[in-house]
C-alpha cells in the first residue's frame, strides 16, 4: 500500500465574451485562414469587466467541488498556477480560498506560465503525499488577454482567458494494482536560458509595469516538440508504462500543430489527444485542466482511464504527469 493523490473530480469556467477569428481581423492584419491554418485555433474567450482571475478561478473551483461531492471546507489546500494574478500581492490562491469559504488551510500561487498546472499538480501531490494536507484544490487561472499587446498580430491572436480546477485527495492505494487510481509519476524541469525567446516585457521589480507578452513563436514551437517528446518519455519510463498504455493526453493546447507533432513522436494515434485549443486557444496554465474537464464532460476520459498530462511555456518550464483517474 502507498498513498497516491486521487483525482476526485473536476471543473472549469470560461468567460461570457467569445472572440471569433473573424473578430481579430478586425483588430490587426490577420485572417480566418492564417489562424487555423497555423496554430488550430477558431476562437477565444476574452474576460470582460468583473471577470478577473480569482472569479474565473473560483467558478471552476466550485464546479470541481461540486463534481466531486466534497464541501469547500474539507479542503486544506489550494494550491493556484498563475502567471495573471490579480494583484501582485497577496496570492490570488488566497483570495479563491475567501471566496470558497475554507479559510485557515494552505493556500500559494505557482508560477511556471503555461507549465503552471503541472507545476500545481507536482506540489499538491507531494504535499499530500508527505501528510501536509489531505484534499486540495488545485487551480490553473488565466487572464491573459490583460498582459497581450493588442497590436501585435504573432501574439494577440493565440491567447485567451479562462480556467480550470480539479480535487486531489490523499488515498492509501494498493500500487501493485495496475489499476490503483491516482497521480503515478511526473517529471518537471526548467532551462533558464530561454527567457527571451518568451517573456513578459515587464515587472514589479524591474519597470514597476505590468508588461506585454512578447514570443519568439518559432524557436519556442522547435524547443516545444522536443522537450514535451521527451519528458512524455521520462514520465512512461518512470511508471513502467509504454504510449500503447495511454488511454488519453490531456496537452498544453498552444498549438495544433505542436500536440500533433509530439504524439507523432511517441507513436499516439491522433484519436487518444484532448484538443480543445479549436475553441479555447492558448490559456496558459488554465489550458490543461480546461480540457481535462471538457473531456471528462464529454465523456471521452472516464473513470480509470490512464491520462499523460503534459506542458510547456515560458522560462522555459515544461512537464508531465501521468494518472489513473
Ligand atoms: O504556450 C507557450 C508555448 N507557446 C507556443 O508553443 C507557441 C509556439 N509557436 C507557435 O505556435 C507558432 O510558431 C506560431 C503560431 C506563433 C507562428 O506560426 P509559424 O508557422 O511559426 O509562423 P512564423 O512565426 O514563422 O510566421 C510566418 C509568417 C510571418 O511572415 P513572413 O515573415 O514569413 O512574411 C509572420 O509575420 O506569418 C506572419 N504572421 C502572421 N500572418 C497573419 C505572424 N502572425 C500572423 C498573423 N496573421 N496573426
Amino acid at each position: 500500500m502507498s498513498v497516491r493523490s486521487v483525482i476526485l473530480g473536476s471543473g472549469s469556467a470560461l468567460p461570457k465574451r467569445v472572440v471569433r477569428n473573424a473578430e481579430m481581423a478586425t483588430m490587426v492584419d490577420t485572417t480566418d485562414e492564417w489562424i487555423v491554418e497555423r496554430t488550430g485555433i477558431r476562437q477565444r474567450y476574452i474576460a470582460g469587466e468583473g471577470e478577473t482571475t480569482s472569479t474565473l478561478a473560483t467558478e471552476a473551483a466550485r464546479a470541481a467541488l461540486d463534481a466531486a461531492g466534497v464541501d469547500a471546507k474539507s479542503i486544506d489546500l489550494i494550491v493556484l498556477a498563475t502567471a495573471t494574478p490579480d494583484q501582485t500581492f497577496p496570492a490570488t490562491a488566497t483570495i479563491v480560498q475567501d471566496k470558497l469559504g475554507c479559510n485557515g488551510g494552505i493556500a500559494f500561487d505557482i508560477a511556471a506560465v503555461c507549465s503552471g498546472f503541472l507545476y500545481a499538480m507536482a506540489t499538491a501531490d507531494s504535499m499530500l503525499r508527505t501528510g501536509m494536507a489531505r484534499r486540495a484544490l488545485v487551480i490553473g487561472a488565466e487572464t491573459f488577454s490583460r498582459i497581450l499587446d493588442w497590436e501585435d498580430r504573432t501574439t494577440c491572436v493565440l491567447f485567451g482567458d479562462g480556467a480550470g480546477a480539479i480535487v486531489l485527495e490523499a488515498q492509501d492505494v494498493d500500487d501493485t494494482d495496475p489499476m490503483a487510481p491516482g497521480l503515478i509519476a511526473t517529471r518537471l524541469h526548467a532551462d533558464g536560458a530561454h527567457n527571451e525567446m518568451l517573456y513578459v516585457d515587464g515587472g514589479v521589480s524591474s519597470t514597476g509595469t505590468v508588461g506585454k507578452v512578447r514570443m519568439r513563436g518559432r524557436e519556442v514551437f522547435r524547443h516545444a516538440v522536443t522537450n514535451l517528446a521527451s519528458v512524455l518519455s521520462e514520465v512512461l519510463e518512470a511508471a513502467g508504462r509504454t504510449s500503447a498504455d495511454i488511454d488519453w493526453v490531456v496537452p498544453h493546447q498552444a498549438n495544433y500543430r505542436i500536440l500533433d507533432a509530439t504524439a507523432r513522436k511517441l507513436d499516439l494515434p491522433a484519436d487518444k489527444v484532448i484538443v480543445t485549443v479549436d475553441r479555447h486557444a492558448n490559456t496558459s496554465a488554465a489550458s490543461v485542466p480546461l480540457a481535462f474537464d471538457t473531456a471528462v464532460k464529454d465523456g471521452r476520459i472516464k473513470k480509470g482511464d490512464l491520462v499523460m498530462f503534459e506542458a510547456m511555456g515560458g522560462g522555459f518550464t515544461w512537464g508531465a504527469c501521468l494518472a489513473r483517474v
